[in-house]
């Protein structure tokens, strides 16, 4: 049994409420990510779980011990905890060789000797560094340093594997292919995964499960990432996941106006009840929107129109007030939609998730 549980956990730094009465469980074999802006409490929770810092108050229990309990005086030491750990510095021992690094959690363990060899070599090989095992990390670049501590993490045989932005100083290629192996790692030993980052890509890429995290340090949302991305329960929510567009709306005479007073798509039946507030808001992604040249739809002046290799980027506007769009490029040539400023075209909007008037954390995006 490898769940993690977080009971009612708080952590304040210097008078500073970081975390309050925090509580959320990760079941044993699950790829669980926290999935938030800088500076929401990320690595807080995992050194926390790790055992480099101590709750102020709640319980944190692992399988069926609880390691942390300030109220009772428990507090086990990282070492005791079994547990593979990235931490975003990544700092791995400047003096060893690529093999010492990886072979030193082995040590720790007490792993006998004839297997330390066939281990490290196995976890040097999954993240990429054979040939690599005799240089020193200053003859290594950033990001094959991090895979020296991805594979440090994955050389003991623990439960859990705790993994704090382990793939940022990657070139995109590897991130990508790092990304699957993580995955395979989780499917092949059923190791439980706890993986921190602010990339939404990579969260909705290998998750079972995301946490989306708050500046506030409280979780608004916890789902499997097709329903975190097709279904968010906030604005703050939406727009984590990709870019997204915004359109402050308000409802009058039956019909939903944007703040021009322009006309926008009409509210949809079971969200009717926004109609009261003074303020909603239509979001949507650009990808969502339809482009045609004089089909259905809301006229828009094309205020730049991109082309980005296989995408057309527009930025549109409704009598002023903007928005982005996109479209395949093959599709756009089909269907003449490459335009110049100050054009007219015609946009419908396929998807639009409709919230209440809630600007919460506005900071985030900016
Ligand atoms: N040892 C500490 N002493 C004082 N404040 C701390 C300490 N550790 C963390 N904090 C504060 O706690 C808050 C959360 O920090 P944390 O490192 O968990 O953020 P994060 O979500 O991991 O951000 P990032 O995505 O930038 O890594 C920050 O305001 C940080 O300054
Ligand atoms: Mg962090």
């Amino acid at each position: 049994m490898s769940d993690i549980i977080f009971r009612n956990v708080s952590k304040a730094f210097e008078g500073k409420q970081v975390l309050k009465d925090l509580s959320f469980s990760i079941k044993s074999g699950e790829c669980f990510t926290i999935l938030g802006p800088s500076g929401c409490g990320k690595t807080v929770i995992l050194r926390l779980i790790a055992g480099f810092e101590i709750p102020d108050s709640g319980q944190i229990i692992i399988g069926d011990e609880v390691v942390a309990d300030p109220e009772k005086g428990i507090c086990k030491a990282p070492e005791e905890r079994n547990l593979g750990v990235v931490f975003q510095d990544y700092a791995v021992w400047p003096h060893k060789t690529v093999r010492q690094n990886v072979t030193y959690p082995l040590e720790m363990h007490n792993v006998p000797k004839e297997e330390r060899l066939p281990l490290s070599q196995k976890a040097i090989d999954m993240v990429n560094l054979h040939g690599y095992e005799d240089r020193l990390p200053n003859q290594l670049s950033g990001g094959q340093q991090q895979r020296v501590a991805l594979a440090r993490a994955l050389v003991i045989d623990s439960d859990i594997l705790l993994l704090d932005e382990p793939l940022t100083n990657l070139d995109a290629n590897l991130r990508e292919e790092m990304r699957f192996e993580i995955k395979e790692i989780q499917k092949k030993t059923g190791r439980t995964i706890l993986y921190v980052t602010h990339d939404q890509e990579v969260a909705l890429a290998i998750s079972d499960r995301i946490a989306i995290m708050t500046p506030a340090g409280d979780f608004c949302q916890i789902a499997d990432p097709e329903t975190v991305y097709e279904d968010p329960v906030s604005v703050f929510s939406f727009r984590f996941l990709g870019v997204a567009d915004i359109l402050e709306c308000h409802y009058r005479n039956g019909k939903t106006l944007l703040d021009n007073d322009h006309e926008f798509t009409p509210l949809p039946e079971d969200c009717r009840s926004l109609a009261s507030s003074p303020k909603f808001i239509a979001g949507f992604r650009p990808m969502d929107v339809e482009i045609t040249r004089d089909g259905n739809g809301i006229e828009c002046t094309v205020e730049r129109c991109t082309l980005l290799g296989n995408i057309v980027d527009y930025l549109l506007s409704i009598d002023g007030i903007t928005f982005r769009a996109e479209a395949q490029t093959e599709e756009a040539v089909r269907k003449n939609t490459i335009f110049s400023p100050g054009d007219k075209c015609r946009a419908e909007f396929v998807d639009i998730h409709w919230f209440p008037d809630d600007h919460q954390y506005e900071e985030v995006f900016v």
